[in-house]
């Protein structure tokens, strides 16, 4: 369950509430695995609802920083950041469908979608915020890009973007052991083959 706290708000009135949603979709998918199987529509219909709701929320956040002219290197990041979560939560729910899989999937997207939010939240987001601020306050969009790497972090938040990107790179570690295994048992079939 991932809790609203002030700590998360950009002060972009639409992205503020925009994030909030997102927290309460994902809090509506984690009951709705709890309750759920991978036969049961109402899964399928939250998990697409939160997909639909992420990547509007990408599209209009990418308009914002357009509109608000930030410097292109930082729209190109939170860009690629936008289509990976996609990718990633696309090619995860892909595995939901059998009753084995459905518990231990089930709970890697939770966890998943939790530390990507909350990294990407105080991490990215309040980047593109801070810029926003500046440039309406007459900095050039270089000048507020590059401003960015005197900004201070709290220790309270440093400790929960560490705790989430620690999470993350665990879970691409662990599909990276994954992926070894299976090539490992695809050379030895084309090893066997050739013998
Ligand atoms: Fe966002």
């Amino acid at each position: 369950m991932l809790v609203w706290s002030d700590r998360f708000a950009t002060n972009i009135e639409l992205v503020d509430l925009q994030h909030k949603k997102l927290f309460e979709l994902l809090n509506k998918l984690s009951d709705s695995f709890k309750q759920g199987s991978p036969s049961d529509v109402m899964v399928y219909e939250t998990l697409q609802e939160l997909m639909d709701y992420a990547d509007k929320h990408f599209v209009d956040e990418e308009l914002l920083m357009v509109q608000s002219k930030v410097d292109p290197r930082h729209i190109n990041i939170q860009r690629m950041e936008h289509r990976s979560f996609l990718y990633d939560i696309k090619n995860m729910s892909g595995h939901l469908c059998t009753e084995d899989d459905f518990k231990e999937v089930s709970e890697k997207l939770v966890c998943f979608v939790t530390s990507w939010l909350t990294f990407h939240i105080l991490g990215i987001d309040q980047a593109m915020a801070a810029q926003i601020v500046a440039i309406q306050h007459g900095a050039t969009p270089e000048q507020a890009y590059d401003s960015l790497s005197t900004v201070k972090y709290d220790a309270a938040v440093t400790h929960l973007m560490l705790d989430s990107v620690m999470e993350l790179w665990h879970m691409s570690l662990e599909r990276c052991h994954r992926l070894e295994d299976k090539l490992d048992a695809l050379n030895e079939v084309a090893d066997a083959k050739h013998q």
